[in-house]
């Protein structure tokens, strides 16, 4: 099939990559000629797992293209997806003007039938508005459809996901919008097709990613309990995770989810539900309880350091989960400016994202970019972990232990095991397991 993709930043551009992967014809639309250029040289605007080769490959074949004219893509396409952002706004509903400016740009386009997809997390009820938005400029003897269909993509894995999903879900009110998508994904994959109203389709997706928060609240919660009994968040969490009711995933405690999807769908459902007049008081506490990690974090820091002003910490990772350049909602945006405004002196590494979080914090006489962990480490006063990078659990201790001033850990990643931290010498403070303190007791001693 001929499809196209406008936007092309995460969803766009994996679906784009996947769509060509999977022998159709993509043409990708951004209206940003810097990135059209480097998408067309096969240079990825995004650090993700495997999307260089796919890209590369079918640029190759000759079924993959870029442009920055929506007309490119719009003549021959039978399908047409909307990929663009829908960032939160400042009162938490999702801005949807990217949304519109690409039904604006459609209607006028339209000569002959064309189905139009939702992909981006958008609000129940916006292919309504997308619809009546190309109605009134495009006139109704134009034929179209408006159809839902999420993705599931995880940044990390993102193109792993698209190739091998565990669903897919197709929101569609016609007969015809139905059986165009079928016909495109039925033939590639054998995991099961959900096939819903366009509505439920865009249900679906918020209430998936408000449930993956929910449960990283619930062991958040818990993990704080955990740690006033003196018990391992984690054997909790496998004990729980084993019954399939439950399921493992998802139950990783630490400092809470980030990202650019689960903390603005959370707050995107809770106004939609709130406007429909339902009480989404739960969905709140999950806010709530995720906000407080950062709190919670900080505090452990203070409680190792004790006065932070001058004191040098090597902060270990700013992108908001491992393998990833993307710093959207990530705890290190909540921890970086607090530990500088309190005074501390800053030594910040992450494998891919520091470009990204330069641009908004540049360096200054406390705050350095440094181009290793074991750089982070010299002459520090504790090590901050704040993502899950592979690269941090296979470091070398002793080389770490010895380059710093004061040989603390807090991790708020939960990567290590307390007792083995501190027969390697270190003082170790984690989230929802008992610290293992050098010169301290253990808590069970002292109570
Ligand atoms: C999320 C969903 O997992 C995807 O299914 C969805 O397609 C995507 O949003 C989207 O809406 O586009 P993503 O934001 O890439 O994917 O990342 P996740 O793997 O869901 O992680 C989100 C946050 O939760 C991260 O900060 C991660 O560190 C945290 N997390 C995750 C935990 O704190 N504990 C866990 O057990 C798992």
């Amino acid at each position: 099939m001929r499809l196209g993709i406008f936007g092309t930043g995460y969803a766009g551009l994996v679906t784009s990559v996947g769509l060509a992967q999977l022998g159709h014809t993509v043409t990708a639309i951004d209206k940003n000629p810097d990135i059209i250029a480097r998408l067309s040289d096969g240079v990825p605007t995004i650090h993700e797992p495997g999307l260089k080769e796919l890209l590369t490959s079918n640029l190759d074949a000759g079924r993959l293209s870029f442009t920055t004219k929506a007309a490119d893509a719009m003549g021959e396409s039978q399908i047409v997806f909307v990929c663009v952002g829908t960032p939160p706004r400042a009162d938490g509903r999702a801005d949807l003007s990217q949304v519109e400016e690409v039904a604006c740009t459609i209607a006028p386009m339209l000569d002959g039938y064309k189905l139009i997809v939702e992909k981006s997390t958008v609000p129940a009820r916006t292919a309504y508005w997308i619809d009546s938005t190309i109605r009134r400029l495009a006139g109704p003897e134009r034929e179209f459809d408006i159809a839902s269909n999420p993705e599931f993509l995880r940044e990390g894995t993102a193109v792993r996901d698209f190739l091998h999903p565990d669903r897919i879900v197709i929101g569609a009110d016609s007969g015809r919008a139905r059986s165009l998508l079928l016909d495109l994904y039925q033939s590639s994959f054998s995991c099961p097709i959900i096939v819903t109203s366009v509505t439920t389709a865009e249900l679906i997706k918020q209430a998936a990613n408000a449930f993956l928060a929910t449960k990283i609240s619930f062991i958040n919660m818990v993990s704080d309990v955990c740690e006033k009994l003196d018990v391992d968040v984690a054997a909790v969490a496998k004990g729980i995770g084993l019954d399939p009711r439950i399921g493992g995933d998802f139950l990783r405690a630490g400092l809470g989810f980030g990202g650019s999807c689960l903390p603005k769908d959370v707050s995107a459902l809770i106004k939609v539900a709130e406007h429909s007049g339902v009480d989404v008081g739960m969905l709140k506490e999950v806010e709530r309880i995720n906000t407080a990690r950062i709190d919670r974090l900080l505090a452990k820091i203070e409680r190792a350091l004790w006065v932070l002003p001058n004191k040098v910490i090597g902060v270990l990772g700013v992108a908001f989960k491992s393998d990833t350049d993307d710093i959207r909602g990530a705890p290190s945006l909540g921890v970086i400016p607090r530990l500088h405004s309190m005074g501390a002196r800053l030594h910040v590494y992450d494998p891919a994202a520091v470009r990204n979080f330069e641009r908004l914090y540049p360096p200054n006489d406390r705050l350095t970019y440094v181009a290793s962990v074991y750089d982070a480490a010299r002459e520090a006063d504790a090590l901050v972990i704040l993502t899950d990078w592979d690269e941090f659990r296979s470091l070398d201790f002793g080389r770490i232990r010895d380059a710093m001033h004061t040989p603390i850990v807090v991790d708020g990643r939960n990567l290590f095991e307390p007792p083995l931290m501190q027969a390697a010498g270190f003082e170790y403070y984690s989230l929802g397991r008992g610290d293992a303190t050098l010169h301290q007791k253990p808590f069970r001693e002292r109570v």
